[in-house]
């Protein structure tokens, strides 16, 4: 990005009289925010050919329960235009920013070009927010030569700054896909690795919705990850510590939490999440339950099956970690997704006449046995734990063979390529390939077992649980690279950022090959 772009992304301002032609009609408000109320940035995401959601929240005060901002709705204006002085306004119209879900906005624009860059920003009274760039995507069908997109999960604040995010705002992508674990719930370190100020907000695990939305507004303070939202759109699916740890369902942390309070919980963070995440209407949280699981289409070249495999999810089986298997594990009724959601994917799996069908979501599909020695030993929080569930899916992959099937995961803050095969022995055949793409911050506290456990599984083709980073994904219709980028010092915003090794899949051939 150039210096004059990254200035204008950054730069909210107050209007003088004269910039105020070009906006819808002058709303009537409540009750203006005296102080700058865009402290939190703007972003952009769930794009579609014609249209794209348009994120922002007011809160001049972003660390007050209320955001210091006084009880009422208020209006707020927003533009779309082709080009970043806004000489060429498309769209425009006003939303009501509503207190109870934090005066945040969520403007679905529509009536816009496919394929196109658009510039977006907001307006309260004379207050101007910084100027988002977001894309629409192809027309459904339409033949696409390529696609650039990044793979972020895992931002620990106490752990780390986010350099990785710094190098996503400064490409050129068209989507980024957040595969969960935006925010931590726990209370976190007393004095973080990443400097007294990334200590949590506030300072305990968070259970209710002041405490969740405190704990989003802080992350969100973060100028990297606010220059990412507002340099490209993203997808944005949870994993489970936007809730609580290994969450299953109405269960938290592996099952024990109290099922009369923890559905409340569970509605306070889906609800702080929607809040700040640039998501449609349809995944507005009622109650404990939120939809999230869809679809992406880019033209003929790409499907993009973003998957929930939280909110449906049968408790992990009791006793450690990782383990052999229990017998009761092998219940085909245990599942990750829930029947609803398997049955969505599977049907547009076999329907789907894209050329790249990517499965994007939260724990590791491969099968890894993390025994070093002899025996056998899975983790019984992600698809390992499910083997019933996980043989649908594979065994699917094998059947019905859907062109050119990419997982992306998150989860496990190690990077990684996998070949997923059919069962969990190594040697029986691939089905599809993985790719992870470290933490953007988060630390691997299990390395040094991962480390130990590589000899036995050969389908792991690349590892690297000692460094923080992502993964960017070159599309093209005959190959998919996949590039891992690493952070040389975890703790320093101004970090280069370098990509360590590539891998591609080529069209028709299962399996990812070293670049
Ligand atoms: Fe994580």
């Amino acid at each position: 990005m150039s210096l004059t772009r990254r200035t204008a992304l950054l730069g909210g301002s107050a209007l003088g009289a004269a910039a105020f032609s070009g906006w819808s009609a002058k709303a009537a408000t409540a009750a203006l925010p005296r102080e700058y109320p865009f402290t939190l940035g703007v972003a952009s995401g769930d794009p579609a050919p014609d249209g794209v959601v348009l994120w922002t929240r007011l809160a001049p005060q972003p660390l007050a329960p209320d955001g210091g901002m006084a009880a009422g709705d208020v209006q707020v204006l927003w533009q779309v235009a082709t080009d970043e002085h806004f000489a060429d306004v498309v769209r425009a119209g006003s939303a009501r920013a509503k207190s109870e879900w934090a005066h945040s906005v969520h403007v679905e624009v529509e009536g816009l070009l496919p394929d196109r860059v658009y510039y977006y920003r907001f307006r309260v009274g004379r207050q101007l927010s910084p100027v988002g760039r977001t894309r629409t995507t192809p027309p459904v069908g339409a033949p696409v030569s390529s696609l650039a997109l990044a793979a972020v999960s895992c931002q620990s604040l106490p752990a780390g700054r986010y350099a990785a995010y710094r190098h996503i705002a400064e490409r050129d992508l068209d989507i980024v896909l957040h595969l969960g674990d935006y925010i931590y719930e726990g209370r976190g370190p007393a004095q973080p690795s990443a400097g007294p100020d990334r200590r949590h907000l506030p300072f305990k695990a968070t259970t209710s919705l002041e405490d969740y939305r405190i704990r989003h507004a802080q992350y969100r303070l973060d100028p990297d990850l606010q220059a990412a939202h507002a340099s490209v759109a993203f997808l944005c699916v949870p994993d489970d510590h936007e809730v609580v740890n290994n969450m299953a369902g109405d269960y938290g942390a592996n099952g024990n939490a109290d099922p009369e309070t923890f559905p409340r919980r569970r509605a306070a963070a889906y609800h702080a999440y929607y809040e700040h995440m640039p998501l449609r209407r349809s995944s507005l949280p009622s109650g404990p339950d939120m939809s999230l699981y869809r679809r992406f289409s880019y033209g003929d070249l790409a499907e993009i099956r973003l998957l929930d495999t939280r909110q449906y999810r049968t408790p992990q089986v009791d006793g450690p970690t990782f383990q052999p298997l229990p017998s009761d594990a092998y219940d085909p009724d245990r599942t990750l997704t829930g029947p609803e959601q398997e049955r969505w994917l599977l049907e547009g799996l076999a329907s789907s006449t894209a050329r790249w069908n990517v499965i994007a979501q939260q724990v590791y599909l491969a099968a890894i046995d993390m025994d070093t020695a002899d025996g056998q030993a899975y983790n019984t929080d992600k698809w390992d734990g499910y083997p019933a569930a996980r043989s649908r899916i594979t065994g699917f992959l094998h059947r019905q063979q859907p062109r050119n099937p990419i997982v992306l995961s998150g989860d496990v803050h190690a990077a990684m390529v996998n070949d997923i095969t059919l069962e969990h022995d190594p040697t029986s055949p691939v089905v599809a390939t993985e790719f992870i793409g470290s933490s953007i911050s988060s630390g691997k506290g299990n390395n040094a077992l991962f480390e130990s456990a590589l000899p036995h599984n050969p389908q792991v083709r690349y590892y690297n649980g000692r460094e923080r980073g992502y993964l960017s994904c070159e599309v093209g219709r005959d190959v998919w690279t996949s590039d891992l980028w690493f952070v040389d010092d975890p703790s320093d915003a101004a970090s280069r950022v370098r990509r360590d090794v590539s891998y591609v899949v080529e069209d028709g051939r299962l399996g990812a090959q070293p670049a």
